[in-house]
C-alpha cells in the first residue's frame, strides 16, 4: 500500500474510533425529556393496564394478569427496557425479543393494537410528540422478531 493510501486510512480508522467516544457516553436526552425512571414507571403501569383490557390481544397476556409476581417482574423488565432504549441508567436484563415471544404467533395486527395501547399510554401522560416519535422509532424495528405471522 503506498503511503498516502495508508495515511488515509489511518485517518479514516481514528475517526471511527473517536466516533465510538460518544456512544460510550449514551445520549440520555430522550430520557430526560420523558421525565426519567418516575415517569416511565407511571407509563408502564397505564400501558400493561390498557393492554390487559384490550379485547384483542389481552389473551396473551393471562398467565401475566392471573399472577401478581410474574406481572410485577413483565413490568419492571418493560420499564428497563424502555429507560435503556431511551439512553437512560437502567439495563434490561430480561430475555431477547426474539426468544421472549417465540412460539406466540403474534401477528401483525396484534403488534398494532399493542403499540396503540403504548400510544394511549403516552398520550394520558402528555408526552410530547417528538418523544413518542422518537421512542416508537426504537421499539419499531423489535417488530421484526416478534412478529410471526
Ligand atoms: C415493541 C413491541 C414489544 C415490546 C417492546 C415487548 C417487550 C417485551 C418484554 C420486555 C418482555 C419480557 C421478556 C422477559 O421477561 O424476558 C415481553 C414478553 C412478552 N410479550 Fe412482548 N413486547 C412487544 C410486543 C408484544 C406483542 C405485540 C405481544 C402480543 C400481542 C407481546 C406479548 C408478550 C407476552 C405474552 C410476553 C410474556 C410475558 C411474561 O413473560 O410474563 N409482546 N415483551
Amino acid at each position: 500500500m503506498c503511503m498516502r493510501k495508508l495515511m488515509t486510512t489511518a485517518v479514516f480508522a481514528g475517526m471511527a474510533a473517536l466516533s465510538l467516544v460518544p456512544s460510550a457516553f449514551a445520549d440520555d436526552a430522550l430520557y430526560k425529556s420523558l421525565g426519567q425512571k418516575k415517569a416511565i414507571v407511571l407509563v408502564v403501569d397505564e400501558f400493561v393496564g390498557r393492554v390487559a383490557g384490550d379485547s384483542r390481544i389481552n389473551s396473551f397476556f393471562k398467565a401475566d394478569v392471573a399472577d401478581p409476581a410474574k406481572l410485577k417482574k413483565f413490568k419492571a423488565n418493560l420499564v428497563d427496557q424502555i429507560c435503556e432504549a431511551a439512553g437512560g441508567p437502567c439495563k434490561y436484563k430480561g430475555k431477547s425479543m426474539k426468544d421472549a415471544h417465540k412460539g406466540m404467533g403474534i401477528s401483525g395486527a396484534d403488534f398494532n393494537a399493542l403499540v396503540e395501547d403504548l400510544v394511549g399510554a403516552l398520550d394520558k401522560y402528555k408526552v410530547k410528540e417528538a418523544d413518542k416519535k422518537a421512542l416508537l422509532g426504537v421499539l419499531g424495528p423489535m417488530q421484526k422478531d416478534i412478529v410471526e405471522k
